[in-house]
């Protein structure tokens, strides 16, 4: 079967790294400037245009099986042209509503799914008057890593924020004072079967995922089955197939959404190392249609982003640490692979993960 990705980052490099040994056959679909370093050798990449007709793209992959996606800003025009010829999970709908932060929320009112208080289509400064400070400022669409997004906590900073604010196509949203943030990653098969990872605890500096552990210790029975409950209402409302990225925070005993991805996830990484099955070749199960894998852990697994101007660390690397190094141009902020480390002991692999990222 042949499987071709829009986007050619490390998400895709991963997916088809996961294939391959199934004997899939990959091929990428790259925007105009995108650097596609990280799938070379990987398969054919066809660079698109948007004047360009989509039989063409569609023929210049070498007319794939299936099409998936690595990014969730994708043009859901070019998804949904790209369906009648041959079947695109997940759906282009299901984009539509993740890529902009104001239909997602909405999304998790109608199914009840509890989020932080928020405010869309106002001015920012009549938003932050009725959300006590501070409040989070967000862009609906184009943000990732913690970029488009801004904390203003005192009025000052909601006066200065509002001056300048060149659109209302913001959310403001309560910062929420979270115990924990997890995320629950869970896969959705094409006859409709859902399997659930358990869930991960991670931890952002600047907005940034910098490591999780998985599973995630210290929550209770209840709230790792609302989580898993969640990603059924949600997947089976969207018609979803494929692997899933739900981030939350945990405030006492309450789960809080706080966004959605439609695509394998930057704290799924852990499962490569820590699952029966990762997330990758889960993927790729779901949307070839054949059954689901396993999602049980081995033990315990920290993942560590390896983030900035650095070298791949192999001369440095324990006996319990998994490598995955992206390809990717050096830039400052820039996740170029991270490390998994697995084993049976939280607080030794904790301190291995410290040492790295120090
Ligand atoms: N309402 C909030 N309250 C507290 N922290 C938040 C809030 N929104 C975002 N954050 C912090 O910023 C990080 C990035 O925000 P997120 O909405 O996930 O955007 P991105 O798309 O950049 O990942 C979160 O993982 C969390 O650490
Ligand atoms: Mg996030």
């Amino acid at each position: 079967m042949h499987i071709a990705i829009v986007g050619c980052g490390q998400l895709s490099r991963m997916l088809a790294l996961a294939g391959i040994p199934m004997g899939l056959k990959f091929s990428f679909i790259a925007d105009a400037g995108e650097d596609s370093r990280c799938v070379e050798g990987l398969g054919t990449i066809v660079r698109w245009q948007p004047s360009e007709p989509v039989s063409a793209i569609y023929d210049g992959l070498g007319q794939p099986d299936r099409i998936t996606v690595e990014k969730e800003q994708v043009d859901v025009s070019l998804l949904s042209a790209l369906q009648a010829y041959c079947p695109v999970h997940p759906n282009p709908q299901a984009f539509a509503t993740c890529q902009h932060r104001y239909q997602e929320k909405q999304l998790l009112d109608k199914l009840g799914i509890g989020c932080a208080a928020y405010l869309y289509g106002q001015p920012t400064e009549a938003s932050a008057a009725k959300i006590p400070l501070p409040v989070v400022v967000k862009s609906c669409r184009e943000g990732y890593d913690g970029k488009n997004q801004w904390v203003l906590k005192h009025q000052q900073e909601v006066d200065a924020f509002s001056q300048q604010a060149k659109e209302q196509n913001y959310i403001v949203e309560q910062w929420i004072p979270f115990d924990k943030e997890i995320s629950q990653v869970s896969v959705r098969g094409a006859n409709g079967e859902m399997r659930h990872y358990p869930l991960a605890e991670n931890r952002h500096e600047q907005g940034i995922l910098k490591q999780s552990v998985a599973p995630a210790e210290a929550i209770s029975e209840q709230l790792c089955l609302a989580a898993q409950d969640y990603m059924c209402r949600i997947m089976r409302a969207l018609d979803y197939v494929g692997v899933m990225a739900m981030e939350c925070f945990v405030v006492k005993d309450q789960l809080l959404v706080n966004e959605l991805a439609p695509r394998v996830h930057n704290s799924g990484h852990w499962t490569q190392s820590g699952s029966k099955t990762c997330q990758f070749t889960n993927h790729l199960r779901a949307i070839a249609g054949l059954p689901l894998g396993s999602t049980d852990p081995h033990g315990v697994t920290g993942m560590v982003n390896l983030i900035g101007t650095i070298k791949p660390p192999l001369a440095s690397l324990p006996p319990n640490a998994a490598l995955h190094w992206y390809n990717k141009a050096v830039r400052p902020g820039r996740k170029l692979g991270h490390i998994n480390f697995t084993g049976a002991n939280r607080e030794s692999l904790i301190r291995q993960m410290e040492m790295v990222l120090r």
